[in-house]
């Protein structure tokens, strides 16, 4: 980790804001994309970070920095993530890896697409995307130590497609991202550690338990922007996100849910006393 505002970053005050997302989210190689967003967080923290005015236009949503690899597929081509043999649990720890590096991706596109909301929304967006560094790089150097390396294994693209659809509104992309596709990770987390102490993978269950506290953060800054945003538009927030479920065919909500993770990422009572009405998945409501 980073303990000092880099040099040369420092004297070039003030830092262009939406300049340098747009840098971070445009760059290819992991690394160096973790580099600029952990630095930005810095100088932001360190108050030399300015918003343009006029804001720069944001670039089209379908092209942010990414590396060749790993392959994308669908699905249905993954590597099975079973945790209890040696190469299932570094395709899961593999697929972690993979989420967080999209979420640095959407975290940066958050921020840079909407920061005509102002320096609260793009300073939350971007300590999210600055946590999501040190989320890919945890798991990227645990990969490294057991011998592979981010892009070793295929993966697929179900988050940025989600963040495609919401890249016009950020309303939508608060209600379907943090709270359907970050919250889930609320969800199966204690399934997926449970299966790593089973392994008896504790490094890996360090870096989950950091990720999840810091998931809970996540998810209470995508309910307050979207409680924010509700309010302005005088939309009642539960119904107006249950049609936005079906508007934008989002990933179906399967219980179990996480509800106290939930709650404590600031989800309304209406909305866990919802949650927890939905049926689970095969059996009679
Ligand atoms: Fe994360
Ligand atoms: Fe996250």
């Amino acid at each position: 980790m980073m303990s000092s505002l880099d040099p040369a970053l420092a004297l070039q005050k003030p830092v262009m804001t939406v300049a340098a997302l747009h840098a971070a989210w445009s760059v290819a190689d992991p690394a160096e994309k973790v580099r600029q967003t952990r630095l930005l967080r810095q100088a932001w923290l360190a108050g030399v970070c300015v918003l343009e005015t006029p804001l720069p236009d944001a670039p089209p949503v379908q092209a942010p920095g990414r590396p060749a690899r790993p392959e994308r597929v669908p699905p249905s081509q993954l590597v099975p993530r079973r945790a209890g043999q040696p190469e299932g649990r570094v395709a899961l720890i593999h697929a972690l890896a993979h989420i967080e590096f999209n979420a640095i991706n959407l975290a940066l596109d958050a921020a840079l697409r909407f920061a005509d909301l102002g320096e609260d929304f793009v300073g939350d967006w971007l300590r999210v995307a600055d946590e999501e560094a040190l989320h890919f790089s945890l798991l990227r150097s645990h990969l490294q130590s057991l011998g592979q390396d981010y892009g070793d294994f295929p993966a697929h693209d179900g988050l940025w497609e989600m963040v495609v659809k919401t890249a016009h509104d950020p309303l939508v992309r608060m209600a379907l991202v943090p709270r359907v596709l970050e919250a889930r990770g609320l969800d199966v987390t204690p399934q997926i550690r449970a299966r790593l102490e089973q392994a008896g993978d504790a490094a890996s269950i360090a870096i989950l338990d950091v990720i999840a506290q810091d998931e809970i953060g996540h998810v209470a800054i995508g309910n307050h922007w979207y409680a924010v945003l509700c309010a302005r538009r005088g939309l009642a927030p539960l119904p107006t996100f249950q049609r936005l479920l079906r508007e934008y065919d989002a990933p179906a909500l399967r219980p179990p849910f996480n509800l106290p993770a939930r709650a404590a990422a600031a989800f309304t009572a209406e909305e866990l006393d919802w949650l927890a009405s939905l049926p689970v998945p095969g059996r009679s409501p």
